[in-house]
Parts: C-alpha cells; structure tokens; sequence
C-alpha cells in the first residue's frame, strides 16, 4: 500500500529541499580533502567569537526549557532597532517564520502569492497547507509587483517577496516597496523576507521597520543565519504589527528557539564589528567575481545578497560535477527551473580564488 494518497492533497505534489551538498558527504563519495563549500550562502567567517562565548555560559542551563517567550533576544532587537517587543515573533530560523506566517493566515484553498525563481519554501509551505500556491512569471528574474497586484483576488492572504532574493540575488528599492504595499488591499498580509539585507549597502537599504507604520499588513522577517553566522543554530525574527504578533504566538511552538541560539543571538545583535566585517567582505569579494564574469564574458545575476548566480547558457550539471572534483561545492539551481545556472556563494578571499581557477579549468578558459 502507498501512503501518497493518504497525504493531504498539497503535500502530495511537494519535493523535499534539496539543501547545498555537505563537505564531509563529497570526502565520502570522492575520497577528496581540502574542500570547499561555496553552496548555503553560509558565513565564511564562520561561528562569531561573541556567540561561542555566550554558548559556553550558557552550557549548564541546558537541562532546562529555553525562555518561551525569548524576552532578552526580544529586548535585543527592540534596542537594535527601536521596535516594541510586542512587534516581534522568534523562529527556529526564519524557516521556520515562514511556515508560520501560512499556518497562521492562509487556509485549505486560499491563495499564495509569490514570484517565479523566488525562495523555494514559499511554494513548499503554502501547498503543505493546501493553499493555492499563485507563481506569479519573473521579470528580469526578479518580483513583477505590477504581476502580483493583478494576480490579487478575494482570496488571497498572504504574498511573499524575497528582498533581496535568493537565488538570483534580484533587489527591489524602498520606493518600489512602497509604491507596491500602497496598492495592495490593507487586509491581505505582505511579508517581506530580508534574510539577507545586511549585504546590502547601508544607503540602498529599505527601511523596512519604517514602513510598518505605514502599513499594518507587512510583516519583516529577518535571519541571523547569514550575516550573522548562527546558520546550524537556527534562529530569526519577524516585526510587524502588535496584533499580528500576537496571532503569531498563538500558533508558533512555545519552545520554538533553542537556548543556545536565544543567548548567541543576543551576543552577535551586540556584535557590529563581525557583521561590518563579514559586509565588506562580501563586498570587496562580489566586486571580484563581478569582474572575473566580466573578463570572460560570463552572464551573471547583479546580487545584493552574499552569493551570485552565473548564467552558463549550457546545462549546468555538467560544470558542477566537475567542480566537485576540483574540490568545490556551488549549488545547482534546476529545482528553481534555471538548469543552465549555478549559484555561488561568497567565500573568503582565498576561497573565491579556488573557485576562479577551478572553473578556468573546467570551462577552459584563458
Ligand atoms: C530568502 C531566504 N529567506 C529565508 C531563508 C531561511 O533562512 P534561515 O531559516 O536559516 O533563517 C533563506 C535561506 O536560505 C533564504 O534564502
């Protein structure tokens, strides 16, 4: 007997993510060292030093439940940022806000709106649910809010919009934000996924707080996986309205961030000069494979995040494969139905000259 059929319809045509390649996977496969993993958008800083000290202050309150309602990283933010406390929901990983966010304002057959070569767990946690899961066709790779403003019906609660998003690194500007939420019915939710915003100069950031004022309907979600380094913690946070929040809470798991994470957040909030180190980095680095691409004639996917996805216009697989065996692990992207792409993460310095030598290896090039 199958289950298949058992399964709520929605979840029935769902793939799992197929998440970057882990180093020590292509050791066993290859039997090859030295590897390098330009595939997660990871942190190539690795762990901040800030949080490894929090960790181990931490370590003997293990065997109690972590602060459900995580009011030390909540007052954190709320001094970081000037937003209240009770505007802020915590997830295990912004994932996890995202999966939140349909649970709490879609149902079985309303809809979803999202971008065509946006984030893959839109699609993932609005068909879950069995909602009706609205890709609205790119532009230029990037969100067609025009598109999504007609898509808008009755039934539509919820639109994601990846800013910037991943993975092609696509950006829109405040003034195109607001030009979309001023058009948007005040009872349909707006969330905006900024998981990667700090790689963005500060000066073209959008003021997304700001605009929460301005619009009650928009929640922000933010990650510390990224610039901050906490990826295998996981941990982010959501601001919006209060009342939004608190129909958050009602849904959200009430031990959903584990305690390490809640005190190593708290410690990297604090922690400015990592998060300006790991930016200049990413952009001093960016500027780099800007212009390899440039010297040899490749197409790439302007990015303000802290990866760059290069257009091959040949099937990609082959030029991964061959990556690995140099030792580097980048992320194919035909599950986003760009087979001829390949995205990269940014790495250290060194990091991104092995991969410029090992793709003039296997492309050929001079
Ligand atoms: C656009 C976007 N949003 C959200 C996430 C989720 O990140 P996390 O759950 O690690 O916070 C990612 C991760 O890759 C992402 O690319």
């Amino acid at each position: 007997m199958s289950f298949l059929q058992q399964a709520n319809i929605g979840v029935q045509s769902l793939s799992p993510y197929q998440a970057g390649k882990p180093i020590e996977e292509l050791e066993r496969e290859l039997g090859i060292s030295n590897i390098i993993k330009l595939a997660s958008n990871e942190n190539p800083f690795g762990f901040p030093e800030s949080a490894k000290q929090a960790i181990i202050n931490q370590l003997d309150e293990l065997t109690r439940y972590p602060d459900a309602n995580g009011f030390e990283l909540k007052m954190a933010v709320s001094k970081k940022f000037g937003v209240n406390p009770n505007q802020i929901t915590l997830g295990n990983g912004s994932n996890d806000l995202l999966e939140l966010f349909a649970h709490t304002f879609a149902s079985e057959h309303d809809e979803v709106i999202y971008s065509q070569y946006a984030f893959i767990v839109y699609p993932l946690v609005s068909k879950a649910i069995n909602a009706i899961a609205k890709e609205i066709p790119a532009k230029n790779w990037g969100h067609d809010l025009d598109g999504f403003l007609a898509a808008i019906t009755a039934k539509t609660k919820l639109i994601f919009i990846a800013n910037p998003n991943n993975p092609t690194g696509n950006f829109l500007t405040e003034a195109e934000i607001d030009a979309f939420l001023a058009k948007v019915p005040a009872n349909v939710i707006v969330v905006l996924d900024e998981a990667y915003t700090e790689f963005t100069a500060a000066n073209e950031r959008v003021n997304s707080f700001g605009l929460l004022a301005k619009y009650p309907n928009l929640i922000v979600s933010r990650s510390l996986s990224k610039a901050y380094g906490l990826a295998g913690l996981r941990i982010g946070y959501a601001v919006s309205n209060p009342e939004i929040a608190d129909l958050l809470n009602r849904v959200r798991q009430p031990f959903n961030c584990n305690s390490l994470a809640l005190t190593s957040a708290i410690a990297v909030m604090n922690d400015d000069d990592f998060v300006a180190k790991v930016a200049e980095n990413n952009r001093n680095e960016m500027a780099k494979y800007e212009a390899f691409c440039q010297q040899h004639s490749l197409e790439y996917i302007p990015s303000k995040g802290n990866f760059i996805t290069i257009d091959f216009k040949q099937p990609a697989a082959p030029i991964y494969d061959a990556l690995l065996r140099e030792g580097v692990i980048v992320r194919p992207i035909a599950g986003y139905g760009m087979p001829n792409h390949l995205r990269i993460s940014i790495g250290l310095p060194e990091e991104n000259q092995r991969f410029f030598t090992a793709l003039k290896k296997v492309l050929k090039l001079a």
